[in-house]
C-alpha cells in the first residue's frame, strides 16, 4: 500500500479527496493535517474530524497544524465553501477531538516512523509542509512525491494565482525548491474535472449516505463556483492529488520547472510554470496537463458505490 498523508483545508474538494482515500484499496492514510486556507484552522478541523467520522476514519490521527501562513496576514475563501468551510450538508458529529501535536509535527514524526517512504498530498495552503521542511529537512529522503493542489498558468484568486499558492507563497515557495519530486495539480488539470448537473445526478443515483453527502457538496460547491465564476459546475480541484495516486495513467503529465512569485506587484502568489523550457531552469515538477475525465468520474463513481 502507498503510504500518505493527506494535508488539508476542507473545504468541499478537500472533503471528496479523503473519501475517494478512504474507499481506495491502494492507500493507507498514516495521518490528516490540517491548515488553516478556505477557512480558520478550527474549523478545517472539525470539518476533517467529521469526514473522517463519516467514512469510519476514526483511527486515523487528525493534527491540527497552522493557523497563519508564514509571513502574510491570513485570508480564507468563504464565498467559495461557505463561512463553516464545509457549508451544504448536515455531517456526523466528531465523536473524538483532535491530536494534541501540531499538524507539521505530525508530519516530520510520521515520515521518520514509516519503514516506507511517504507520500504527501498538500490540498491547502503549504504553510504546514513548509514548517516540516524547515523543522526536520533530512525527512525530504523519506518523501516519495508530494502530490499537491496549487497553482497552474492563470489563476482564481487574482488573475495570475491560485488560492493555495497565494494564500502562503513564502511555504510554497520552499516546497517547489525543496528539491523532493513534485507532481502539481494546477488549474489548468483541475478545471478539466467539473462537477457538472449531470456529474451531480450521477452521483445522487448512487443510494447510499456517503453519496447522499458527496451530491450535497457538490451541489454547494457548484452553486458558488458558479455565482463567483460563472462556471458551469465545480472544478473538484483537490480529488485530483489523490486520483493521481491511485490511477496515474488517467493524467498527461509534462515535466517542467516551476518557481513560486513572492514579490510581485500584481504577480505574488503565481506559479511561473516554465512550459516551454525558456528559463533553461532546472525540471522540479511534473505539471497536469490533461485529464482522462471520463476515467476520472468512473473512479469516482465505483469508490462511492463501495460506501
Ligand atoms: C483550491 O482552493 C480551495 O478553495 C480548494 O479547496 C482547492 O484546494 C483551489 O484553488
Ligand atoms: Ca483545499
Amino acid at each position: 500500500k502507498r503510504k500518505i498523508i493527506m494535508d488539508c483545508d476542507p473545504g468541499h474538494d478537500d472533503a471528496i479527496a479523503i473519501i475517494l482515500a478512504a474507499a481506495r484499496p491502494e492507500l493507507e492514510i498514516l495521518g490528516i493535517t490540517t491548515v488553516s486556507g478556505n477557512a480558520e484552522i478550527e474549523k478545517t478541523t472539525i470539518n476533517a474530524l467529521k469526514i473522517c467520522e463519516l467514512v469510519s476514519l476514526t483511527d486515523v490521527m487528525v493534527s491540527k497544524g497552522a493557523s497563519e501562513p508564514l509571513v502574510r496576514v491570513r485570508e480564507t475563501a468563504p464565498g467559495i465553501h461557505g463561512d463553516s468551510g464545509l457549508d451544504g450538508p448536515v455531517l456526523p458529529e466528531p465523536s473524538r477531538s483532535w491530536s494534541g501535536e501540531h499538524g507539521a509535527d505530525t508530519i516530520v514524526r510520521l515520515v521518520r516512523e514509516s519503514k516506507e517512504r511517504v507520500t504527501i498530498l498538500p490540498t491547502g495552503p503549504l504553510t504546514n509542509v513548509a514548517l516540516a521542511l524547515a523543522k526536520a529537512p533530512e525527512i525530504k529522503e523519506s518523501i516519495e512525491e508530494i502530490v499537491l493542489m496549487g497553482g497552474g498558468t492563470f489563476g482564481n484568486w487574482t488573475p495570475t494565482a491560485e488560492f493555495n499558492i497565494w494564500a502562503d507563497p513564502e511555504a510554497a515557495k520552499k516546497v517547489f525548491d525543496s528539491g523532493i519530486p513534485l507532481a502539481v495539480m494546477g488549474l489548468d488539470i483541475t478545471h478539466q474535472a467539473m462537477a457538472t448537473r449531470e456529474v451531480i445526478d450521477q452521483v445522487n443515483q448512487i443510494d447510499n449516505r456517503v453519496a447522499k453527502i458527496v451530491g450535497e457538496l457538490l451541489e454547494f460547491f457548484a452553486q458558488t463556483n458558479q455565482e463567483m465564476f460563472g462556471m458551469e459546475g465545480g472544478p473538484v480541484h483537490d480529488v485530483l492529488t489523490v486520483a493521481y495516486c491511485v490511477a496515474p495513467e488517467l493524467f498527461k503529465m509534462k515535466e517542467v520547472n516551476i518557481a513560486v512569485e513572492t514579490k510581485g506587484e500584481f504577480t505574488a502568489g503565481t506559479t511561473a510554470v516554465d512550459l516551454l523550457g525558456v528559463t533553461g531552469r532546472e525540471k522540479n515538477a511534473k505539471f497536469g496537463l490533461k485529464l482522462d475525465v471520463e476515467g476520472f468520474w468512473k473512479l469516482m463513481y465505483e469508490a462511492l458505490e463501495q460506501y
